[in-house]
């Protein structure tokens, strides 16, 4: 069988900005730069993107459009077999984690209607956990479904899926040329106005006032390449999927510079708007912005619903709008995340397209209700944490030792990707990714697991957020093991005689 390829070179682009571009941008890039240095925080960050994010974009964008297949696929010819269970081990990460983010777009999508009249009244804190959440249980208990977020949660695996079965010119790269230009468009907007505001100053120079001792931190460089991963999903089998698809003459180089700076503007636009808008919170309340600044759900789901209740005029709107632009970015970003095990499977297995969607997709979804339960923010905590910090930094550390040290194909990759591309590979990648990516998260890894193994041992810190061990064991440990284990089982199967 032909396989599917993009139809325009816009439309892969947009495909993988549509991928990189997620909650991560909006929630979670703004609060790692503030807490990080701000001005100065862009130094560490501009290396990271340049010495690992676009570094091994590129070197994924080859491996897929040289290998022609999903990650282990691709790995699997690279390798002839001793490779393979990397690609499983980064599938099955990417599959838990697509499991608890399909969660997270589910409540942002209910908050877009919410936002209408401002359903969360005065209280946005209690009306999180206690209204909508139903957060009632001991962490580790499931408790009932709740309805409020499943709805929504089914409504997202449904547009998801449904856009994956239809193929990936007709599904992916279509609803990405939607998608992507709405989000652009939104996105300005809600930016316009946010600076606009009365107290966006104060918001914007506490952003981006520098503070250059941080530098001097290891942390903000090791917060600098955690943030550049995740953000660029790298090392997720997401780019070695979406470029498997390009066609035979495609630029690959080019392509990686122009999908991470897009990312980069995305997110600095978000700081500053994010910011923006804590300043003018800050501004009504009195208080200092450095006591409003935070992340992920309390940024989203607490702060800004607090923010909107106070806006001048057209409260509807504006949530609508910022509630609607973290349901399209993290809609395209579960879209990429999930086509890596329905390429996977589908090429293991010889199964149709259709089938891969409804058995991989259909199992995600399924166990995603977990999240939809009363005790579902505490799995989805546990389980966030531990499958980020064991998963995709180290998957990025052994893909580079493997395929730059152990395998050494940098150069094979290199004039691979050369005669296609106009700007040139030479000694600035292969440094990165031999000796500079490594050398950086060698040292993170290290340092994770030694204060996790610290964590376990010592009685006055405890464990992550005071969990109890056994939940942290179940819950954070063994799904990140698993992922690394059952990787190993799946790259022990035959491939199917198409893809032999
Ligand atoms: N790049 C995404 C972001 O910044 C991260 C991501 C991609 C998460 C794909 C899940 C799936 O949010
Ligand atoms: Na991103």
């Amino acid at each position: 069988m032909e396989r599917s390829t993009w139809g325009t070179r816009a439309g892969f682009i947009m495909a993988a900005v549509g991928s990189a571009v997620g909650l991560g941008n909006i929630w979670r890039f703004p609060y790692v730069a503030y807490d990080n240095g701000g001005g100065a925080f862009f130094i560490p960050y501009l290396f990271a993107l340049l010495t690992a994010g676009i570094p091994i974009l590129i070197l994924e964008f080859t491996i897929g459009h040289k290998y022609r297949g999903s990650a282990p696929l691709s790995f699997f010819r690279m390798s002839g077999k001793k490779l393979e269970w990397m690609g499983w081990w980064a599938i099955l990460v990417s599959f838990v984690i697509s499991v608890y983010y399909a969660v997270i777009i589910a409540w942002a999508m209910r908050y877009t209607i919410f936002s209408i009249n401002q359903a969360w009244g005065t209280d946005t804190e209690t009306f999180l956990f206690s209204d909508f959440l139903q957060l009632t249980v001991e962490p580790g208990q499931t408790g009932s479904i709740v309805w409020g977020i499943f709805i929504p949660l089914a409504i997202v695996w449904i547009i998801t899926l449904g856009i994956l079965a239809a193929g990936v010119k007709r599904g992916i790269e279509a609803a990405n040329r939607i998608f992507i230009p709405t989000l652009v468009v939104i996105f300005l907007i809600i930016v316009i106005r946010a600076v606009t505001l009365e107290g966006a100053g104060l918001g914007l120079t506490a952003f981006f006032e520098p503070n250059f001792d941080a530098i001097m931190d290891p942390s903000v460089w090791v917060a600098a390449y955690g943030h550049i991963f995740f953000s660029l999903s790298i090392a997720f089998a997401i780019m070695i999927t979406y470029s498997s698809y390009l066609p035979k003459k495609s630029d690959i180089t080019n392509n990686a510079f122009i999908t991470g700076f897009a990312n980069s503007s995305f997110e600095l636009l978000a700081g500053i708007g994010v910011f923006a808008v804590l300043g003018f919170m800050a501004a009504q309340s009195g208080d200092a912005v450095a006591d409003v600044a935070t992340a992920g759900v309390g940024l989203a789901f607490v702060v800004f619903p607090a923010i909107i209740n106070e806006f001048p005029g057209f409260n509807g709107l504006f949530g609508v709008l910022f509630f609607l632009s973290l349901t399209i970015a993290g809609l395209t970003s579960l879209m990429s995340i999930t086509e890596t095990y329905v390429a996977g499977i589908s090429e293991k297995f010889g199964t149709s397209r259709t089938k891969a969607v409804l058995v991989g997709g259909g199992l995600a979804a399924l166990i995603s209700i977990l999240f939809a339960t009363q005790g579902g923010l505490f799995f989805l905590d546990l389980v966030d944490y531990y499958i980020n910090q064991f998963g995709v930094a180290a998957i990025g550390l052994v893909e580079v030792i493997m395929i730059a040290w152990v395998f050494r194909k940098l150069d094979t990759l290199k004039d691979h990707a050369n005669p296609l591309s106009d700007i040139q590979l030479g000694g600035w990648w292969k440094i990165s990714l031999g000796v500079i990516t490594p050398i950086v998260l060698g040292y993170m890894m290290f340092g994770l697991l030694r204060t996790n193994i610290l964590q376990q041992f010592d009685t006055e810190t405890g464990n992550y957020e005071g969990y109890s061990d056994m939940f942290v064991l179940t819950g954070g440990v063994a799904v990140a093991a698993a992922a690394l284990i059952l990787g190993i089982l799946f790259s022990l199967g035959k491939w199917h005689k198409d893809h032999a």
